[in-house]
């Protein structure tokens, strides 16, 4: 058959072997850990990084910390069902490859420094003295411009949240709802500015838009509502409304201090926002 010839070679044992117990991740053998690896770098690594440190959008696997469960057979559901309302997609591996890339994720060992070595008191009170709260919101206070930070650290590296600080344009947040509901908009961070018949013009990021209207949170922490016929014309920008923090603005010693803090922040499995220590 040319299609599974044209497979990687990975790939076709795994979906040939259908297992019915659920196999032990720990007495992998080196094979199906090479396998597990060779998925990992096709389908995650754009999220997770290629070594599963963390990196794109999603966080570092190799820490030891699982938000979501750390037995093999929650691991197991995480990666078939994904996390609905977050960037964690759902996946239609057969369960033998899934057990792969389990067993791989369980090879690997964290790093041995500590990537972030600051101080997460003084960072929790930068978070107030820089401004970041006064459009993020923790653990229900602060501002609702930028997203809600309550569970950041379950969800990004310590590598994107320092690149989301240093160039906010460069990697905007997306604001979808629901990556398994396929009916919702997805909506990205990015700067909207509606231009009013009289040239008025009013910047903030969009909540919801379809053809006719669109509702936004203005740069001044309003909420507005337009009739698209109402307005002169509705501008998007691949621009983040977030500063970009430099050097000067926030040293790296600052930085570390502020990621220390961010990295508490891991919320909890059902949602319920909750501060680490
Ligand atoms: C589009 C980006 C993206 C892709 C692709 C992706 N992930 Fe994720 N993943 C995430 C994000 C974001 C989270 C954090 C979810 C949250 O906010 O709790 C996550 C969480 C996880 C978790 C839970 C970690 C924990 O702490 O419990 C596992 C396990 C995981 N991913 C494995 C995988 C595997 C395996 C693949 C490939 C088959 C994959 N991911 C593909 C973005 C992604
Ligand atoms: C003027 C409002 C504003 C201020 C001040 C601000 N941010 Fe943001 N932030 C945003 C917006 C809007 C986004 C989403 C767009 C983007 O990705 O840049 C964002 C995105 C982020 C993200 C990425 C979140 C994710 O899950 O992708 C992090 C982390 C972050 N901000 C941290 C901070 C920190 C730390 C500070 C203070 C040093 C700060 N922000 C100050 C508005 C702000």
């Amino acid at each position: 058959m040319i299609v599974a010839a044209l497979l990687p070679a990975a790939i076709i044992p795994a979906s040939a072997q259908k297992k019915n117990a659920a196999p032990d991740s720990t007495k992998a053998t080196a094979t199906t850990i090479k396998e597990g690896a060779s998925l990992f770098r096709g389908n995650c690594s754009p999220c997770h990084g290629l070594s599963a440190h963390g990196g794109g959008r999603g966080p570092d696997l190799t820490s030891g910390r699982w938000t979501h469960g750390s037995t093999d057979a929650a691991i197991f559901r995480t990666i078939s069902q994904g996390v609905p309302g977050t960037d964690m997609p759902a996946n239609g591996f057969e369960d033998s490859e899934i057990w792969a890339i389990i067993a791989y994720l369980r090879s690997l060992t964290p790093p041995k420094q500590p990537a972030i070595v600051g101080d997460s008191a003084k960072g929790k009170k930068l978070f107030e003295i820089v401004g970041c709260s006064s459009c993020h919101m923790v653990n229900g206070s602060g501002g609702r411009l930028g997203p809600d930070l309550s569970r950041v650290a379950a969800a990004r590296s310590a590598a994107y949240m320092i690149e989301s600080i240093r160039e906010p344009d460069k990697e905007l947040s997306n604001a979808m709802l629901d990556p398994n509901n396929h009916y919702s908009v997805p909506l990205s961070y990015g700067t909207v500015t509606v231009v009013m018949p009289d040239g008025e013009k009013i910047s903030g990021v969009a909540l919801n838009e379809d053809t006719f209207t669109i509702q936004m949170m203005t740069a001044e922490q309003s909420l507005r509502f337009f009739q698209k016929k109402d307005v002169k014309d509705v501008i998007h920008e691949h621009k983040s409304l977030m500063p970009a923090y430099s050097e000067s603005a926030l040293s790296a010693a600052q930085m570390q201090d502020l990621v220390a803090y961010l990295e508490t922040l891991r919320g909890s499995v059902n949602g319920e926002a909750k501060e680490g220590r």
